[in-house]
């Protein structure tokens, strides 16, 4: 196989598993096994996030106590009990306060970065977060990090062959006191059930790319 035909075989399959990914709220009770559950949380945590600073977490939630108080929250939302992995999104508005210095002790550890180049990235960064933080936008931003880490975690529970069920629809303050943040400002961007499929979801469609895509002016 020559390497073009190699990275267009891949192509295909990546298109297949992307558009095989079903939204999917009944699944097989079934523990994961954990060295894949590993996988899948690292594999989560490769996706970007704004300078790096990766504020952003993920709160996995085992405890049936806990999984108890998140499906209240949650309306009662079956997936929330059901799925043998739940996990939580959040995002973390204040976390440039620390990200900046423990991004900065990584980066001088590994060799990345020199002293001279820690503390102007570092200066860079907290300056860009703190003018942020003074428009009211940390927490949005926050969000767009939390939601990236939740995709490449839907994309990689469908190559591990389970399903994933995104959630919005929760009281955030109640499952930040769930998870015992009800005191923090952080942002529980999604709740993510994972497991293999108990159901097989039809595609429920996409708008043609003509009507959601446009060139250089939106609507234009
Ligand atoms: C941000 C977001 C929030 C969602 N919230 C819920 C939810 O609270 N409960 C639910 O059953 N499905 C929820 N969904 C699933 C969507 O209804 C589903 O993804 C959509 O209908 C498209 O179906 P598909 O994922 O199978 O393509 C959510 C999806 C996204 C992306």
């Amino acid at each position: 196989m020559t390497e073009s035909s190699a990275s267009s075989a891949f192509a295909d399959k990546f298109e297949t598993l992307l558009r095989s990914r079903r939204a999917t709220r009944v699944f097989d009770s079934a523990a994961l096994p954990e060295p894949q559950v590993t996988r899948l949380l690292e594999l989560s945590l490769e996706a970007p996030s704004g300078f790096n600073l990766q504020s952003r977490a993920i709160v996995r939630i085992d405890d049936p106590a806990v999984r108890a108080e998140v499906a209240r929250a949650a309306g009662g939302q079956r997936q929330v009990i059901e799925a043998p992995l739940l996990l939580a999104f959040v995002g973390e508005p204040s976390g440039w306060r620390e990200g900046g210095s423990l991004l900065a002790d990584a980066n001088l550890a590994s060799g990345l970065w020199d002293t001279a180049t820690a503390a102007e990235r570092v200066a860079k960064m907290t300056d860009f977060q703190r003018k942020r933080e003074e428009a009211g936008l940390s927490r949005e931003f926050a969000i767009r990090d939390a939601m990236i880490a939740a995709s490449f975690a839907m994309v990689t529970a469908t190559a591990l062959g389970w399903a994933s069920s995104p959630m919005t629809g929760f009281d955030e303050q109640a499952v930040k006191e769930a998870i015992g943040a009800g005191e923090t400002d952080i942002v529980v961007a999604l709740l993510l059930a994972v497991g293999k499929p108990g159901e097989n979801p039809p595609h429920p469609g996409r708008f043609p790319v003509e009507q959601r895509v446009y060139a250089d002016r939106y609507r234009g």
